[in-house]
């Protein structure tokens, strides 16, 4: 275990994350003062050299200039580092914009940003690899990323894409040829020419990412998956654990902007700020429903990327370093989960993904009623 960070929280966070035997690189959680310092978000160091800050800011479905402008500004002020984005997102412009003013300010600099993004379902072949990571590049005003992740496991015709939403991809316009080692061997070669410090997959599954394990020298250092109180993905951390792949949470607090497409997958989303034993434990804590839900996943070394565009939720969603949860508490949440049944995003309406090869979650009916 290496400290690259100043030991200054209370020895128990210490003890309890390294009891719980997860992520032996995590750093330290630290500091309680009132203005959070970004050396004080606790790090997980990756596979390939470097760490990633395990409080990031999430932002999808933020694409108004002005509201991603206040949420960035209040993010970086509040001790924010890691960002992320992804290419569909459409929004690489409005953050490089924001970047810059605080780069060349000399309000940050470029070795304290931790930038994520993510190449997409539509450029699922290795050919284009080189191509859409300049884009972001050069959207971003970056000369690299610290992690270019492949967004989804399967593929869609380039043609296909409208520039404005892969809800709007038809059924037909799935790419059935999708090779993952081809397109990784292309994403090794960007990190090796050093637009990418590190590498990751997102939405894979285990069988998928074990293909890849196998298959490089560079294996991923990254998982970023749908992961929240009611789908705590433990077998899918455990793996990741056994082979060094730190995770990242993504709609750690159960996406409550997402409504809209969690209907068109037939179902009602889930309101994880208002369950019982949540709002108790908040209660207990003085703390909010949404910070014991990210500190939930925090304290097991995994990364959440919550999402907010409402500057005073943007500092609460990293105040969470000042309290722990103690094992009462983690064992109710823990007992929460959903397992298979309470996952959110099924991505059936992107492109006939579901006919995809590739598509991940086939046994997910299957197991959802063993
Ligand atoms: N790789 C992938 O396929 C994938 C898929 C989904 C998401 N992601 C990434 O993960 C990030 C987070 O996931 P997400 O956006 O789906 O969901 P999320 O972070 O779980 O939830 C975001 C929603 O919660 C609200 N919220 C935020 N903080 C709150 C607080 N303290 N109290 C009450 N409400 C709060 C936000 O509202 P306001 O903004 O109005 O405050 C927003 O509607 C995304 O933004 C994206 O970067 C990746
Ligand atoms: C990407 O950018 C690099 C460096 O600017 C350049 O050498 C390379 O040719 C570019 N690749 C593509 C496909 O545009
Ligand atoms: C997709 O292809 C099938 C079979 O060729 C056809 O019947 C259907 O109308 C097509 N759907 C769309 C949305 O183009
Ligand atoms: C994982 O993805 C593969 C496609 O690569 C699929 O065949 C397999 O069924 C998936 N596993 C599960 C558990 O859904």
């Amino acid at each position: 275990m290496h400290l690259t960070r100043r030991l200054c929280a209370p020895l128990s966070h210490f003890t309890r994350m390294k009891s719980l035997g997860l992520f032996a690189a995590l750093t330290v959680l630290a500091a309680h003062s009132a203005a959070l310092r970004a050396s004080d978000v606790p790090a997980v160091a990756l596979s390939s050299g470097g760490s990633m800050p395990l409080v990031g800011l999430g932002t999808w479905q933020v694409t108004g200039d002005r509201e991603l402008e206040q949420a960035l500004d209040a993010a970086l002020e509040a001790g924010y580092r890691h960002i992320d984005t992804a290419t569909i997102y459409n929004n690489e412009h409005l953050i490089g914009k924001v970047l810059k003013r605080w780069l060349s300010e000399g309000k940050v600099k470029r070795e304290d940003l931790f930038i994520s993004t993510k190449l997409p379902v539509y450029a699922m072949r290795a050919a284009d690899v080189p191509d859409l990571l300049n884009q972001s590049l050069s959207r971003l005003q970056l000369d690299y990323v610290d992690m270019y992740l492949i967004h989804m496991p399967f593929g869609v015709n380039r043609e296909s894409y409208n520039g404005v939403s892969i809800v709007a991809i038809g059924p037909n316009d799935t790419d059935p040829s999708t090779d993952h080692r081809a397109i990784w061997d292309a994403m090794v070669a960007e990190k090796e020419a050093g637009r990418a410090r590190a590498l990751g997959v997102s939405n894979f599954n285990e069988s998928q990412i074990e293909r890849l394990v196998k298959h490089s020298a560079v294996p991923p250092a990254n998982l970023q998956v749908e992961l929240h109180l009611f789908h705590q993905q433990k077998p899918l951390v455990e793996f990741c654990k056994k082979n060094s792949i730190t995770v990242t949470a993504f709609s750690p607090i159960g996406s409550p902007g997402s409504k809209w497409l969690i209907k068109l997958s037939g179902k009602e989303l889930p309101d994880l700020l208002n369950v019982p034993e949540v709002l108790e434990i908040a209660k207990k804590h003085r703390k909010t429903a949404a910070q014991v839900l990210l500190r939930h996943i925090l304290q097991k070394g995994i990364a959440v990327i919550p999402k907010s565009s409402t500057p005073a939720r943007v500092r609460q969603n990293i105040d969470i370093l000042d309290f722990s949860l103690d094992d009462e508490d983690v064992a109710s949440l823990d007992s929460l989960d959903k397992g298979i049944d309470g996952k959110l995003f099924i991505m059936k309406n992107i492109g006939g993904s579901v006919n995809h090869p590739e598509y991940p979650w086939t046994k997910l009916q299957n197991e959802a009623t063993s």
